[in-house]
This record gives C-alpha cells, structure tokens and sequence, in this order.
C-alpha cells in the first residue's frame, strides 16, 4: 500500500515532528566530538527543506547508538545537531531530552525501544503531524519510530513518508520488482545465517547471484570442500545446500569465489574492545583455488574471481549490491570489495541501473569514493536487509495510507 508523502502535507504554521536517522559515526578529535560521515545528514535535507518552504515548524528526533535507556554523554546528539545547522544553513536550537518541550537522544529513555504507549503519547505531544524520514531505523518497532505515528494517527493528525524515505522505498522495492535484465545481484557478508533470506527472495527475480564474504565458506563446506580456518557456520550448510539446489532448479547463475586471498590467524597478547586476544594476519597469499591449507583462512576473493563477478556485473541492466567481498577494512584484504565497487560504477556509466543495499558497502564504496558513480546506495544497514527480505517495516507500516 502507497503511503503519504510529506509533498502532499498541509503543515502552514503546525508542529510536524520529523523523525531521522541521524545515527552517524562520530570521533574525538582534539577534544573536539566530530562527524566523521555525513551522508545520513546531508539525505534528509530535501524533507526539512521542503517543510520549511511549507512554512512548518520542525521538531526532529533520533537516536545515536546504543546508550540503553540512560543518558550516555558519548551519545549526546549535540554535535550532529551543531553538524546539520552547519549543512542547512540555518540556526538548529538543541535539546537535552525528548519529552516535554525539549529534544535529545531518544534512546536515553528506555521507554523508546520498548515502544512504551506513555512515553509514545509524550512524544506525541510534540507534534499536530508526524513525517518519517529515518529509513535506517524503520525496521525497529520503536516509540520514536512506531508507537508516536499510531498516537498521531489516533488523534486524527497525518504521518507521512519524507522524501528520504520514499526514495529508499522505491529503488529498494519498486525498482526491483519488475528489473531490466540481466538482473545481477552481488551478496557479500560474513554470514549465510544473515543473508538466507535475502538469497532466498532474490533467487525468485535475479539471473545471477555472485557470492562473496566468508559466507563463501559455509557453501564451501556444503560442497566438501578444504576451509581451513575460515569463518563458517557449520550449522547452516544444509540452509547452503537448498540455495544452491534452489538455483540450479530456477537457473539462476550462482557464482562463488574461484580463488582467494588467504592468510594465516596468529593470537596475539593484545586485547581488543571486548576483551579478545587480537589476531593478527600473517603471510597474505593468493590461493587459486577452492581449497584452503588446515591452519589458514579466506579473507578476500582472488583475482580471477575478480575478473570473474567484473563479466558478469559488466553485462548486467539492473544491479544490486549488499555486502563486502572480504575483510576489507584491512587494505591487504579489500581489492575484491574495491574492485567490485569499481565494476559497478563502470556498468553505472554504461547504462545500467545500480543499487546499493547500504551497510558495509556503501561504508566500502565511500571509501573509495566512488559513492556518486551508483544510481542509488541506502542509508539503511538493517534496515535495507530486512526490507530487501520482503519484511513489512514497522515505520513504514504505521504511516498513512496514501
Ligand atoms: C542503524 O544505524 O542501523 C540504525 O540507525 C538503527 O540503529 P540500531 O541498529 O542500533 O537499531
Ligand atoms: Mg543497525
């Protein structure tokens, strides 16, 4: 069902309560809490552009990480504040909490991730109209989320989609429902257990399906093939098997790594954050090949893979993306991911429609500052999943009805 767009809002002089996902990662930097990515921000100025030429006044909510119901100073949203007054031109008054008159991190209260009613009909009060501009957060029931559109819709007030949100919407559900083929879809990731379900939905539209991440391990495993120590999920091989007896039966191309980049893990005396010996990785060497020596591990797709998934995106209509290639934060490990990332963005440029599930890849594509080259990459991580999954999104669910 079509919901309302903020274009179709009546908002002259009345309090329209925009939510957004202005969960950004932020850093010290000499004393200083900085914006380190923007994007988030800069995607929701069209929404608050247009409400102000409407002539509404806005109140906006978000969320910053994960403070669990108390207030986290490290998780204050002052500086994004002081970042979209920055980008909007125009003085942002902040806060310090979101019920009463005032705005902060709404998951200070923990009354947000419980969608509590009280705490919804508190965060009502703020608004005669509700607008929902936080793709990347629409896949959480929350009180900020879905709980206050509910109080407004019962009040008679209007919840709308803003234009953020409609855009995510559209090139993540309607553009991919009837694709310009060939279709080619590139999945990435460390786990299957993450992303059955996608590949399982996406095997019933795409000619193609190109696997990548140390999920390549676990079909591995299905196929008896050697992994060494790479990350697999033993568990699930059977869930790897019906993909692959799914593709065969639909005859989707089912691509898998060919070769590898593989490296050794060696414990260190290190810890890291959560207190788990760092592992360090030694001797990084090309494997051309399936199998993988007992004491190392996969860590990035091979160069004839690359070449490989470059044929098959270079042919491609409609393209979607989700997921790195390989741990590609470590440069030894992220030509697969760039690569991939340079393949899409030449395809871009030849005709071809592309899409980019957010997460990762579109952390990968930034990086390699390739973000402008794709028809389209998400704001949302979970979110993009759950929605590219088929999932009803209880954000989207609890908007009005266009
Ligand atoms: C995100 O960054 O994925 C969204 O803002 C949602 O945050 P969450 O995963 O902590 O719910
Ligand atoms: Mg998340």
């Amino acid at each position: 069902m079509a919901k309302l767009s903020v274009n179709d809002l009546e908002v002259r002089g009345r309090r329209v309560l925009v939510r957004v996902d202005y969960n950004v990662p932020i850093e010290e930097k000499a004393g200083q809490t900085v914006v380190t990515d923007v994007t988030r921000i800069k995607e929701t100025l069209p929404t608050l552009e247009l409400l102000i030429q409407k002539g509404a006044r806005i109140i906006l909510a978000a969320h910053l990480g994960r403070p669990k119901g108390k207030r986290e100073p490290s998780m204050s949203l002052r500086p994004v504040a002081a970042k979209l007054s920055e980008l909007i031109h125009r003085p942002v008054a902040f806060v310090d909490d979101c019920v009463g008159e005032k705005v902060e991190n709404v998951r200070f209260h923990a009354e947000e991730e419980a969608n509590d009613p009280a705490f919804a009909e508190k965060l009502a009060r703020l608004a005669d109209v509700y607008v929902n501009d936080a793709f990347g957060a629409a896949h959480r029931a929350h009180a900020s989320t879905e709980g206050v559109a509910r109080v407004v819709a019962r009040r008679g007030g209007r919840c709308a989609a803003g234009l953020l949100m409609q855009k995510e919407l559209r090139f993540l559900g309607e553009e991919l429902e009837q694709p310009a083929r060939p279709f080619v879809v590139i999945l990435g990731g460390a786990k299957v257990s993450d992303k059955i379900k996608v590949i399982d939905r996406l095997l019933e539209k795409a000619d193609a399906i190109l696997i990548g991440g140390a999920m390549t391990y676990t079909f591995g495993l299905a196929q008896g093939q050697q992994v060494g120590k790479s990350l697999v999920e033993p568990d699930r091989v059977d869930v790897a098997r019906a993909a692959l007896a799914k593709a065969k039966d639909r005859n989707v191309r089912f691509l898998l790594p060919v070769d590898q980049v593989a490296a050794t893990p060696v414990k260190t005396d290190k810890l890291d954050k959560k207190g788990k010996p760092v592992v360090e990785w030694q001797q990084p060497h090309t494997v051309d090949g399936v199998d993988l020596a007992a004491a190392e591990a996969g860590l990035d797709v091979g160069p004839r893979t690359i070449r490989l998934y470059g044929e098959a995106v270079a042919g491609a209509k409609t393209i979607l993306w989700n997921g790195p290639m390989g741990m590609f934060e470590d440069p030894r490990f992220a030509e697969g991911t760039f690569a991939v990332a340079r393949a899409v963005v030449a395809a871009t440029q030849r005709g071809a429609k592309s899409i980019i599930g957010g997460g990762d890849s579109v952390k990968a594509l930034n990086k390699s500052k390739l973000s402008d080259g794709v028809t389209f990459a998400s704001t949302g991580g979970g979110a993009s999943l759950e929605f590219l999954e088929g999932q009803e999104l209880p954000g989207v669910a609890a908007l009005s009805n266009a």
